[in-house]
């Protein structure tokens, strides 16, 4: 039947919560008749594959970005990520890339679009990640691997993008298994985590109360930056867009080693810094780079795994979510983030599911 809120105020708060089941049947997607991971493809198509280039728009871009950390350290394959619109008209080296990946929920993104046929004429095979069954991308790839996340409405992409880490990480899995880089057991560890992510991304889902009053200051920030390391620096630019687009308030995300060599200049007293945290190798150094903001004035909002908060030693807000392996915490790290910018949005008073100058897919240049 036609597609209404079922109850919910906005098509993106109702996205944000049926993240569950698009990860569910996502993940299913990527499951093979034996119960595992696998990518639809046989493990010489998946051999032949030697080097990617992945190319988006947007959020599908940021997707893109985290998908580059798991692919390069789980299935030593190299991986390049393209902003769409820029691609085009480039005229690309493709020594050592095969293949090239074309993100898009719409699967109608032009940008998106021209540059898997541009890739298409440089001899690249095309894979087509799209959300939109019979899409013009998923009928112009050689290849699909689809996202199973249902009709997003809401302008903002929420569960289309969780959908797609989902793909792409399980995508990273097959293609390290048939290239000998991942043992069985790593392999099933990682499936046996995405398979608890609906629920942990369920239990994430409780976190609008707690989100709520950091949204009711950080609605009369000017300016705000967002700070990850490693796999959590793509979501830090995904919160930051988040944010600009539903909220207008300027947002910007950074790799938190990187402040020290330029955007640390910009905190100043209250300047409030939305940081990502997870239990991982980089922990306490990405940590001691919020310290570091915080000295200078930065208001920190914390949003972390519940593992990585105990030892933090400066003042912040913090918003924790369950224990996850590191390798998955982009995504779960991904729902608070989501929620900060719609309740942010919610308390502003914009347009959350039309947000001004912006169009659900964009279909000119
Ligand atoms: C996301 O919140 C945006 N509205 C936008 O960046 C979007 O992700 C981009 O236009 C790409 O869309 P697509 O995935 O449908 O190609």
């Amino acid at each position: 039947g036609m597609i209404d809120k079922g109850g919910y105020r906005h098509f993106m708060e109702k996205e944000i919560h049926e993240q569950p089941d698009a990860i569910l049947n996502s993940l299913a997607g990527m499951t093979g008749e034996d119960g595992r991971i696998s990518a639809n493809m046989s493990r010489e198509e998946l051999q032949a594959i030697d080097g990617i280039v992945m190319l988006a728009a947007g959020t599908s871009h940021y997707a893109s970005q985290v998908a580059r950390y798991w692919i390069e350290g789980l299935a030593r394959t190299p991986v390049a990520c393209e902003i769409a619109s820029e691609y085009h008209y480039r005229n690309p080296v493709t020594t050592g890339i095969t293949t090239a990946i074309a993100i898009s929920q719409s699967g109608e993104s032009l940008d998106t679009l021209k540059a898997m046929r541009h890739a298409a004429t440089c001899g690249l095979s095309t894979i087509g990640l799209v959300n939109v069954d019979g899409s013009t991308i998923a009928r112009e790839a050689d290849a699909i691997l689809p996202t199973h996340a249902g009709p997003e409405i809401g302008v903002a992409s929420t569960k289309a993008f969780t959908a797609q880490l989902t793909v792409l990480i399980s995508f990273a899995v097959a293609l390290a298994e048939a290239k000998g880089h991942i043992d069985a057991a790593r392999a099933d560890a990682i499936h046996d985590q995405l398979q608890a992510l609906p629920g942990l991304v369920g239990k994430s889902l409780k976190l609008f109360d707690d989100l709520r009053p950091i949204a009711h200051q950080l609605k009369h920030a000017r300016s705000t930056i967002y700070l990850g390391r490693g796999h959590l620096f793509p979501i830090a630019m995904e919160g930051a867009l988040k944010l600009k687009e539903l909220s207008y308030i300027h947002a910007e995300g950074f790799a938190s080693g990187e402040m020290k060599h330029g955007p640390i200049a910009l905190i100043e007293d209250d300047l409030p810094v939305v940081a990502l945290l997870a239990a991982d190798e980089l922990m306490e150094k990405a940590a001691s780079n919020l310290k570091e903001a915080s000295a200078r004035g930065g208001r920190i909002i914390l949003i972390a795994d519940e593992r990585a908060v105990n030892d933090i030693d400066f003042e912040a807000d913090i918003i924790t979510v369950p224990a996850v392996d590191p390798i998955i915490a982009p995504i779960l790290l991904t729902i608070p983030v989501q929620i900060l910018a719609y309740l942010t949005a919610l308390d502003k008073g914009t347009d959350v599911d039309q947000p001004r100058n912006l169009a659900k897919s964009v279909t000119v240049e």
